[in-house]
């Protein structure tokens, strides 16, 4: 089997992909354009959610596509940063600001960075799972939460390494990207739960000492749970995420940005595969145009509303 690795889109790639779709910018989506265009596919705008938008914007959600959501026995959902952003998780690009402000993801999120300055990068996840451990699961956590209780076909993949849909409820969560927490060892890949962490290490300044715990078994370093750029996506994980990508009636995409492979050619699978591919985002991506349904709204405005509608 052909070993995956974590990557990024090339930025040439993810121009023309903008470029097709009429997006500037990072986030950037010209609603003008789009209007102007008639981007059919936009069923649902929650106005509150999307700069700039008035009232008048809002269009209700087509019977025929609730009709397909009610009636989709098998559903996949694929969740990013964004389905947590309303937990107070800061997307990847996002947490980079405070203390860590003057720090790119790729000084912080590759073997080789952890390899150069291993206690650098400790603190800097040590500081995540510290401002996790005070955060909540959102309500479209617990939206997803019980419509997998009623849907129990439901498959729920997610590159986001918190634990949130779990503490929402949601089982047999496939983490593609890995958790924070358990870690492992570097060198022999044992896995250790650790306790809570204390206060001190979300204030930790970057250049302040910290020392990395090591392995019992072989005295190797600890490292985060998560897969790093360059790394491979833990096999079995993919595998099942690939599957459920196109052994599914219809698959939901909330809050990712497209910009990461592997994962990012989930929602293109499910396309080919003619599975409808509904998209749950306030802002433009450049996996729009493998969706059938764009709504436009934020993961815990647009969930529980939704599932509402077709309970
Ligand atoms: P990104 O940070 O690239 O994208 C977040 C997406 O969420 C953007 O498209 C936002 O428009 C959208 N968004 C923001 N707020 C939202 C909200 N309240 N509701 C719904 N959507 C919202 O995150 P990912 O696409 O998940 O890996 O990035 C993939 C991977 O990149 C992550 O798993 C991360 C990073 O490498 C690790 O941390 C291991």
């Amino acid at each position: 089997m052909a070993v995956l690795r974590k990557r990024y889109l090339a930025p040439a790639q993810y121009r023309q992909a903008q470029a097709r779709q009429g997006l500037h910018g990072e986030n950037g989506f010209d609603w003008g354009w789009s209007f102007r265009r008639g981007h059919s596919k936009i069923i649902a705008v929650h106005t509150n959610t999307v700069r700039g938008m008035s009232g008048s914007f809002l269009r209700e959600i087509r019977p025929e596509a609730l009709r397909q959501l009610r009636q989709a026995r098998k559903v996949t959902v694929l969740t990013g940063a964004g389905m947590s952003a309303e937990s107070g998780v800061p997307t990847f690009r996002d947490a980079q600001k405070g203390l860590w402000a003057n720090y790119r993801p790729e000084d912080l999120a590759t073997p080789a960075a952890f390899l150069a300055r291993p206690d650098f990068v400790w603190r800097w996840y040590e500081s995540r799972r510290r401002q996790l451990q005070r955060l909540q699961p959102n309500a479209g956590h617990q939206a997803l939460a019980a419509w997998q209780l009623k849907n129990p076909k439901m498959t729920l993949i997610t590159q986001n390494v918190d634990d949130l849909h779990e503490r929402a409820g949601s089982t047999g969560v496939i983490h593609v990207h890995g958790t924070l927490n358990p870690v492992k060892c570097f060198d022999c890949g044992a896995s250790y739960q650790l306790p809570p962490c204390s206060d001190e290490a979300e204030n930790a300044a970057p250049d302040q000492e910290a020392e990395v715990p090591r392995c019992s078994r072989c005295k190797g370093l600890l490292r985060p749970g998560v897969v790093w750029f360059g790394e491979a996506l833990p096999a079995a994980a993919l595998h099942k995420a690939e599957q459920a990508a196109t052994d599914c009636d219809l698959m939901l995409v909330v809050g990712t940005s497209g910009q990461v492979y592997p994962i990012a050619s989930l929602p293109g699978m499910a396309h080919s595969a003619q599975v409808p591919v509904w998209i749950i985002n306030p802002n433009a991506s450049v996996l729009d145009d493998q969706a059938s349904v764009l709504v436009r709204g934020t993961a815990a405005q647009v969930l529980p509303a939704l599932f509402d509608r077709v309970s």
